[in-house]
């Protein structure tokens, strides 16, 4: 496949400061070679700048402009970017998807495909502007690309995501807002306690199944803090009790064998708090998994 690495290092999601290192890092880390590795074309397009946008500044949310310049520079270069290959953008804090994935969102639009979402975090992220408690816009994006009310400092969402084409698998750490406004919804919500029970296998492959049933494109949205903060500590909002590796690594190979990922967010890593690179290398393997890297071709053989 053709794939398009592009760097999205935007910080102003939240007021820890680290993520902007996160493109760096996938570099460093090997991220290209990687796919390279397994017979990708990978072309590194650097990274996006955020538009200069004047908003008055809010008391209530941080980094306001900040955030909007990036959503509308980032969803120019996702639109363009999904035409050309497969976009990875390397965050960079979750606020990012407000911009990359509203651009994909235009361009399926263009195709004239539904686009579906699975959203991989702790957090559900749907907070709108009036109900966050923290003012972190990095907790606000599901809702923004859902189509939620007044984020009318924000570029318009011109092609809303409905709620039966998102899912979200990792759910652990959900504020009563967001969950009462999730309960009206139709999005997908596979938490923690699904996954102990039934696994994670069963929910993806039925999502995969309705996004394959409907001839949609699939983006998917990373946050390493789906991922336990044991294996992964590079994350400011660690929440313990996520997912394992042998669980992730499970989630990349199906969306591989499902053939439907036609772009994919990286957020959160925040080198600043990385064992000697760790985190930054599993979400390198993981993206390798979900390009094509395994132990053996499917079916199994027998050993006998
Ligand atoms: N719900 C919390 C908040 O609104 C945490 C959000 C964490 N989001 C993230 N992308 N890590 O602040
Ligand atoms: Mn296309
Ligand atoms: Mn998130
Ligand atoms: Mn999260």
């Amino acid at each position: 496949r053709d794939i398009i690495l592009i760097g999205a290092p935007v910080d102003s999601g939240k007021r820890r400061r680290g993520c902007l290192m996160g493109p760096d890092a996938y570099r460093v880390a090997g991220l290209a070679e990687a796919l390279t590795g397994l017979g990708h074309r990978v072309t590194d397009l650097g990274n996006v700048v955020p538009d200069a946008v004047e908003i008055a500044p809010d008391a209530r949310l941080w980094a306001l402009g900040e955030t909007v310049g990036w959503t509308s520079s980032l969803a120019r270069a996702g639109e363009q970017a999904a035409g050309q290959g497969m976009p990875i953008f390397l965050g960079g804090d979750h606020a990012l998807s407000m911009g990359t994935v509203s651009g994909v969102a235009a361009h399926a639009a263009r195709e004239g495909k539904p686009l579906f979402l699975l959203w991989l975090d702790a957090h559900s992220d749907y907070h709108t502007l009036a109900s966050t408690e923290s003012g972190n816009l990095h907790g606000t994006s599901v809702a923004y690309l859902a189509g939620r009310e007044g984020f009318t400092m924000f570029p318009p969402m011109a092609n809303p995501i409905p709620s039966k084409n998102i899912c979200m698998i990792g759910l652990r750490s959900v504020d009563p807002a967001e969950r009462e406004a999730l309960e009206e919804t139709d999005i997908h919500l596979v938490d923690m306690r699904a996954i102990d029970e039934n696994g994670i296998r069963a929910p993806l492959a039925e999502f995969l199944a309705r996004v394959d049933a409907a001839g949609g494109l699939l983006h998917v949205s990373f946050d390493v803090d789906f991922l336990d903060p044991s294996i992964a500590p590079a994350v400011g909002t660690t929440s313990p009790g996520g997912t394992t590796f042998r669980e992730a690594h499970l989630v990349m190979e199906m969306l591989y064998d499902s053939g439907l990922v036609t772009s994919l967010d990286l957020v959160e890593l925040n080198p600043f708090l990385d064992e000697r690179g760790k985190t930054a290398g599993l979400m390198v393997d993981l993206t390798a998994s979900l390009l094509g890297r395994r132990i053996f071709d499917r079916p199994t053989r027998s050993l006998a």
